[in-house]
């Protein structure tokens, strides 16, 4: 089967092809035969009913400084793909939004991965209070009175905004900590919408798991162990790469998202995990699978494909 595919994302020229989820992807599609147009979110158009695209013939290597080559620009209607793959990084912003308003004109006649309305539906922080019970106690607010009894209740408390990413503006607070004030007064102009305030998680020191689920289903693992002198176990933070397996408690949890994902067309997602509490479920472009596979995991990047095939 030869698939027309789409990606829609971030500027290939840019991307770090050690690390990069979206690249792997596009890999694995050429290793297939699939024949693969790239447009980045700004080339896209609605006249009228239909969404349009510029978009370019790509092709792909794994070789550094020369991972890529492009075509000429041909204005495509995105309904003559067969897959779409939305890749664009967020930030989860109005620009973000407008891009899944429009994919989901053509979705599913043209399969769009993940499913652009749920993806719109399901920010990062937003999807796991469905699940307060697989959660560390989780506060969404921009309320300082319901901040203040929250860490009178918990003690050691982390403040990060609703909708970061990579590690952005998260900040622990221990109990005696007198900057609450002024990060509170910080946090209240910088940001229009509430924010997460949630109980302090000691054990992130040995590290902070993704998982990744295509389709629901348990897929591969890597624990990102931060920096000796940083909180955040983003790889993007200096966060250290180490391979690992679930505990009982994490198949738990994987087990009770699973149906929740699959019915939302949410077929590669890649969910946190600290100290076996769910802190994050990440759809709109998740990573993770390049390093999984350089760790001796699994090659998740030929998963997906084998689930988008059995769909078209
Ligand atoms: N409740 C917490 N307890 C301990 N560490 C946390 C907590 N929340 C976040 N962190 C640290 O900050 C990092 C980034 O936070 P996260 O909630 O994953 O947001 P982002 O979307 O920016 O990755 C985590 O990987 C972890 O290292
Ligand atoms: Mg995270």
């Amino acid at each position: 089967m030869r698939l027309n595919v789409a990606v829609q994302m971030d500027p290939i020229e840019r991307i770090n092809i050690g690390g990069d989820s979206t690249f792997a992807l596009l890999l694995e599609a050429e290793r297939r035969g699939h024949a693969l147009a790239y447009y980045t979110p700004d080339r896209l158009a609605q006249l009228d009913g239909a969404v349009f695209a510029t978009a370019q013939p790509l092709a792909v290597r794994d070789v550094k400084g020369d991972h890529f080559t492009l075509g000429e620009p041909r204005r495509l209607a995105l309904a003559s793909f067969d897959v779409i793959l939305m890749r664009q990084d967020p930030p989860f912003d109005l620009a973000y939004i407008s891009a899944t308003h429009m994919l989901e004109r053509v979705h599913p006649a043209t399969l769009v991965v993940n499913d652009p309305a749920h993806v719109r539906n399901a920010p990062e922080k937003v999807f796991v209070t469905l699940f307060p019970e697989l959660m560390p106690p989780t506060l969404v607010t921009r309320d300082r009175t319901e901040i203040q009894a929250f860490r009178a209740k918990h003690g050691d408390i982390v403040m990060k905004p609703l909708y970061g990413k990579g590690g952005e503006a998260v900040f622990r607070l221990a109990p005696e900590d007198l900057n609450f004030g002024s990060l509170y007064d910080l946090f209240a102009v910088t940001f229009r919408e509430p924010w997460v305030v949630q109980k302090f998680l000691p054990a992130v020191r040995q590290g902070d798991k993704r998982v990744i689920l295509v389709d629901g289903e348990f897929a591969g693992a890597v624990n990102r162990v931060p920096a000796p002198d940083d909180l955040r176990s983003n790889m993007v933070r200096g966060g250290v790469p180490q391979a690992t397996d679930l505990t009982a408690r994490e198949r738990e949890i994987c087990a009770k998202l699973g149906p929740a994902l699959r019915e939302r067309g949410l077929l590669f997602v890649g969910i946190d995990v600290i100290d076996d509490y769910l802190t994050e479920i990440n759809v709109t472009s998740p990573t993770g699978i390049r390093a999984i596979k350089a760790l001796g995991g699994p090659d998740i990047a030929a998963l997906i494909w084998d689930k988008i095939e059995s769909r078209r």
